[in-house]
């Protein structure tokens, strides 16, 4: 399925209000996981309350020990503080990295914005080296702006 196929199911599932805010988000994660074969880990995370660190929200994929991870470290880390997209093409060329599994070769992290506020982010690892393009990302940021309007 192209990206341009997944938009309005992405809006479907975001408009569907009889279902809570992070049974959306998983099924965003879930549809983008299944349908992207590149995609192999998919999830969110969220500014946690008032402090400086990220919190894990739904994700699909291996679990991972980085429920938390401060303002600055990792790739997630530093989108919270720099409020651009990061593309990973080769995560072993990274020093300010956080590996979740050794079968992760990539990862793409774009940044949420609630009334110009970065408010967290999706997060996307892959198994293939080198495989975002711009469509990639002008496609999450299509996404992160949905969620962003789903989120109080
Ligand atoms: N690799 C991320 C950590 C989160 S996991 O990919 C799920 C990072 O460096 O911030």
């Amino acid at each position: 399925m192209t990206l341009e196929t997944l938009k309005p199911k992405v809006e479907d599932i975001i408009k569907l209000s009889s279902a809570s805010v992070d049974e959306r988000l998983m099924n965003i994660c879930k549809l983008l996981e299944e349908h992207i074969s590149h995609y192999n880990w998919v999830g969110f995370y969220f500014k946690n309350g008032n402090k400086n660190e990220l919190k894990l929200g739904p994700y699909v994929g291996e679990p991972t020990d980085h429920t938390i991870i401060p303002f600055g470290k990792g790739i997630c880390g530093q989108v919270a503080v720099s409020n651009e997209n990061f593309v990973v093409p080769d995560v072993a060329a990274q020093d300010n990295y956080i590996a979740c599994s050794i079968t992760v070769k990539a990862e793409i992290v774009i940044p949420i914005f609630k009334n110009g506020k970065n408010i967290g982010q999706i997060d996307i690892d892959s198994n293939t080296p080198d495989p975002f393009t711009e469509d990639d990302e002008r496609f999450l940021e299509f996404v992160c702006e949905k969620v962003s309007r789903m989120i109080s």
